[in-house]
């Protein structure tokens, strides 16, 4: 049985299943490199400030080192019985070195540290989720500008309604992930913050070098309030909260590509190494990484609501209910990160199919604004040109014919101002080169686009 640190106030052990059901240490266990690295800086300031001698500084040092090591190579022993990796880390610290391992803990709590731990951590994974979604977004880019000529259909309440560059479409997804990005880097400005110093809930009565400690461990603040310092978790919420954007975003992707790799529609086929077949229907090829990405969704919004909830009922300052945090941010961290390392081999892998696409970008009547526009630029008010142009859809639905079938004659019976041009103008190609506007679907202005971002990420 291991001694508690705080066995002094206690008479009796700790019942096994009460280890059990407050211990932390199987899933903090990977903050261990973080917790090194925060208490390395703090024994470094404890020296700076006098606390410590020289030699008692290297033993220190020395001792999480090894400790470092023992866990990499798995050799180190967690256990339950010294609840998390807090405690897990000193004790062996102080079986190694002795009593000056004890002195470690000086000016510090578990409640700062854990806060400077879990600091320490979103910042590498806020920068590595960035990196993956940069990934993804060239990818992205790469298809776009390889797929410039195709044309499809594209579609409000899932109905056609204008033809669009396939690119178009596919940089929409990158714009939403830049704005991801974007707003992660931001984050970082909230999560770079040192909380150590702030000891329990009150600050500490040792002269704690900050500022030092904020330099060493390039942090670019310290924390202002001590009792904020260890009851916030609004940084790890906000990390939270933009993943569930993100999945959002990944999810709603992974549905335009299983409608389009469905056979109603057949505009893509996607690479079999990322479909799965059926136990029973041998013909089956099913989208079902994209199925789960859109399905994973939803627990990523439960993390962000699990916290949430932990939190809402919570009195200044720590309350060990925020210990909950971990569990939700490590799973939304896993999943969101096997998502993004597999999205961008699948947009690299689907094949597209042109001409099925450009096929449907016929169908559907998609001409039609086109149609009211042409009468507006000769001189027919918007509203009639949209009422004379319904007219010649709804006619053509009746004799189940489409534009290019009926007369010049024929149109003129709806509205005088028809030429012979009118046919140029409602091919799906001439429907998108009317739209090289900033922004729009004109191949002209998909470029532009992607010259601009490739100017910004140089
Ligand atoms: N394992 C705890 C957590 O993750 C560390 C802080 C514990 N502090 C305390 N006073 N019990 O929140």
């Amino acid at each position: 049985m291991q001694k508690k640190p705080w066995s002094g106030r206690f008479s009796r052990e700790t019942e096994d299943e009460v280890e059990e059901f407050t211990e932390s240490i199987s899933v903090d266990k990977r903050l261990y490199k973080y917790d090194i690295e925060g208490s390395k800086a703090h024994a470094r300031m404890l020296h700076r400030i006098g606390v410590l001698n020289r030699r008692e500084l290297n033993l220190l040092l020395k001792g999480l080192e090894e400790i470092r090591k023992e866990i990499e190579s798995g050799k180190f022993l967690f256990t339950v019985e010294l609840e998390d990796i807090h405690m897990n880390i000193e004790r062996r610290l102080i079986e190694k070195i002795g009593p000056v391992g004890e002195k470690l803990h000086t000016g510090r709590s578990r409640n700062d540290q854990v806060v400077l731990d879990m600091r320490l951590y979103m910042r590498d994974v806020i920068h590595d989720m960035a990196e993956k979604i940069s990934n993804l977004q060239d990818a992205l880019i790469e298809k776009a500008r390889a797929h410039m000529d195709v044309i499809m259909p594209g579609f409000t309440h899932l109905q056609h309604a204008q033809p669009i560059i396939f690119s178009h479409h596919l940089l929409a997804y990158w714009e939403m992930l830049d704005r991801d990005k974007e707003r992660l880097e931001d984050s970082l400005k909230r999560v770079n913050i040192l909380p150590l110093g702030s000891g329990a809930l009150a600050g500490t009565s040792y002269n704690i070098d900050r500022r030092y400690l904020a330099r060493v461990l390039g942090f670019e603040k310290i924390s202002a309030n001590s009792m904020d310092a260890v009851s916030d978790r609004d940084f790890i919420l906000e990390f939270l909260s933009h993943c569930a954007i993100l999945a959002m975003h990944l999810s709603r992707f992974s549905e335009d590509l299983i409608i389009w790799s469905s056979q109603e529609f057949s505009f893509i086929e996607l690479p079999d190494e990322f479909c799965t077949g059926s136990s029973m229907m041998p013909q089956k090829k099913n989208p079902d990484i994209l199925e789960l990405i859109r399905g994973k969704s939803g627990r990523l919004y439960g993390n962000l609501v699990a916290l949430l909830t932990t939190m809402k009922g919570l009195p200044l300052s720590y309350n060990r209910d925020m210990q909950e945090d971990k569990m939700p941010l490590f799973d939304t961290v896993d999943t969101i990160g096997s998502i993004l390392d597999l999205f961008p081999s699948i947009i690299r892998g689907m094949i597209v199919n042109k001409e099925n696409m450009m096929a449907a970008a016929y169908k559907g009547y998609m001409w039609a604004t086109d149609m009211a526009d042409y009468l507006v630029r000769k001189g027919v008010p918007f509203r009639s040109a949209h009422e004379i142009t319904g007219r010649i859809v709804s006619h053509c639905i009746e004799l189940g014919k489409d534009v290019y079938d009926l007369r010049l004659s024929e149109l003129k019976g709806f509205s005088e101002k028809f030429d012979r041009d009118i046919y140029r103008i409602l091919k799906p190609e001439k429907s998108v080169e009317l739209r090289n506007i900033y922004g729009g679907t004109g191949k002209r202005a998909i470029l532009k686009r992607l010259r601009e971002i490739e100017r910004n990420r140089k």
